[in-house]
């Protein structure tokens, strides 16, 4: 679905149907995943550029799209190493296709509901170096984990898990009226989508240290491509912060 969002063409029939149903419900789901894309660009460029992280965790990557991850951070760092993560076959065979030359970037299976198996997979150990600090990106995928399966306790594993200096790259959709219409299409799709407010979201940042400008809409972290106009009224929050 959100492949279809985003312009792309790796999405079956069953998708595009649902994501035509989001589409009607909230017009400007297109303009939300464009906007969370430009975000993901800015936060890469400044881990890799103002705070010198050269290993990326990426988990939830999504299908491989333009400007990916590992394409922004090695354009800066060009040594940068980057695992993908993704529950999705679709997603890991497409991925894999794409990164077969690439030895710096791996793509691999997992399960963000189970951050221990992640964190001790074997290809993920041996292509980052836990001992340095790493930026783990949870880029819109933590609204498809239910309260019950601990969103906030995953976060706290993967970041305790991490060197000091290493950061949290997050985003979230909003619980605005706007967009809760729009769950219950996602009641029949793979994941749950679960919306929360700019409190809970700002939560999952506790214990680690925010970068300015704090937790944002998605245009007004540091919008040094321009604001898209509407970027900063899109229901969704982000924000950076680093472990000590
Ligand atoms: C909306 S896309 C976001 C992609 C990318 N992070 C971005 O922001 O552009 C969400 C991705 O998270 C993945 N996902 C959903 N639940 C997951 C889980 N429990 N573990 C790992 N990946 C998951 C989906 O397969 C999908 O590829």
């Amino acid at each position: 679905m959100y492949d279809y969002f985003l312009g792309g063409k790796d999405n079956y029939a069953s998708d595009r149907e649902a994501a035509e149903k989001i589409i009607a419900i909230f017009p400007r789901t297109r303009e939300l995943a464009l906007a969370n894309r430009r975000f993901l660009r800015r936060a890469v460029a400044y881990a890799a550029e103002v705070a010198g992280i050269d290993q990326f965790l990426d988990i939830g990557s999504g299908l491989p799209t333009q400007e990916n991850v590992h394409e922004v951070a090695q354009r800066v760092a060009p040594r940068a190493r980057v695992a993908y993560v993704d529950q999705e076959p679709i997603v890991l065979s497409h991925g894999q296709a794409l990164l077969a030359t690439d030895e710096q970037t791996i793509m691999v299976a997992g399960d963000l509901r189970d951050p221990g198996a992640i964190l001790a997979g074997e290809e993920v150990r041996g292509h980052l170096d836990f001992d340095r600090p790493i930026a783990v990106l949870l880029v819109f995928v933590l609204h498809f984990l239910r309260d019950e399966e601990d969103p906030r306790g995953v976060v706290r594993t993967l970041m305790d898990s991490m060197a000091p200096g290493s950061c949290l790259v997050l985003s979230h959709a909003e619980s605005d009226r706007r967009l809760l219409p729009g769950t219950s299409v996602y009641d029949r799709a793979s994941s749950p989508a679960v919306l929360r407010s700019e409190e809970e979201i700002t939560a999952f940042f506790d214990g680690l240290d925010l970068v300015a400008p704090g937790v944002s809409r998605l245009g007004r972290w540091r919008p040094q491509d321009g604001l898209h106009p509407g970027d900063d009224d899109l229901p969704a929050w982000c924000g950076v912060a680093h472990k000590r």
